[in-house]
């Protein structure tokens, strides 16, 4: 078996419709409402360079996809819609997209924090295992857009009963700032207390003038 898992680009747009076939397809199978998603939506998203496809190099079928949404002005980053085509699951798959989209979004969106809501165990193993950890639904994006998404899900009675606080899935969340190395969290910190930083270089360079003074009085 030859899998590419690649960036898609313009000339996988073709790809749209057989994706979200895989994607109703495998929601008729759980019994699980999804987000539904328009084969010109799923399209567009290849075309901006927003997902990863995985495709069989013999066949030419579709193994698997995802696609990154944003939402609350770009704070939030999700990557959604994650397929496996059934012919092609327990082999790892879902774990090389999820990565790949995952660095994706990271490259794009570097300060995002990437989330998503999920009650499949895979998932959960997967996102954990890039540093998400779960969450209580407030930590999430309040974007309605979002939460909207959740309509066609047989268990919306519930979210809207909490008004979009709690639901059957699991909310998870990487926020890169708990990631930053130590590097990054003084440049932050410096830029943050900015004013300090400098009141603190000014201090410095009195004490430096002063010893500078006192070496020369002493060789006079
Ligand atoms: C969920 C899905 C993407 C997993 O794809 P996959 O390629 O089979 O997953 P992987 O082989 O990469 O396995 C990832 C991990 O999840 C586990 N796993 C896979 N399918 C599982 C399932 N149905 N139930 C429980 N665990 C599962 C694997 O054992 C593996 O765990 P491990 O590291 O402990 O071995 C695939 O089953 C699918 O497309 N399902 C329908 C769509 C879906 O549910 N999308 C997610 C929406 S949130």
């Amino acid at each position: 078996m030859n899998v590419k898992i690649s960036i898609a680009g313009a000339e996988h747009a073709a790809h749209a419709a057989r994706i979200c076939e895989l994607i109703n397809e495998s929601a008729k199978q759980r019994g699980t409402g999804i987000a539904s998603r328009a084969p010109e939506y799923v399209a567009q998203k290849i075309r901006d360079g927003k997902s990863v496809i995985a495709l069989d190099v013999n066949t030419g079928e579709v193994v698997g996809f995802s696609y990154i949404e944003t939402w609350g002005h770009g704070r939030f980053v999700a990557n959604s819609g994650l397929i496996v085509n059934p012919e092609y699951r327990h082999m790892g798959f879902a774990y090389r997209i999820k990565k790949k989209i995952f660095c994706l979004s990271r490259k794009k969106f570097p300060q995002a924090r990437i989330f998503g809501i999920t009650t499949g165990l895979a998932v959960m193993k997967i996102n954990s295992s890039l540093g998400y950890v779960p969450v209580t639904f407030s930590e999430l994006t309040d974007d309605e857009e979002f939460w909207s998404g959740c309509k066609g899900c047989h268990n919306y009675d519930i979210l809207q009963r909490n008004s979009c606080r709690m639901c059957l899935c699991v909310g998870m969340l990487y926020d890169p700032k708990k990631h930053q190395s130590l590097y990054q969290r003084l440049i932050d910190l410096i830029r943050r207390h900015n004013l300090r930083a400098q009141k603190l270089r000014f201090r410095w360079w009195m004490r430096y003038r002063k010893m500078k003074q006192k070496k020369l009085r002493i060789d006079n």
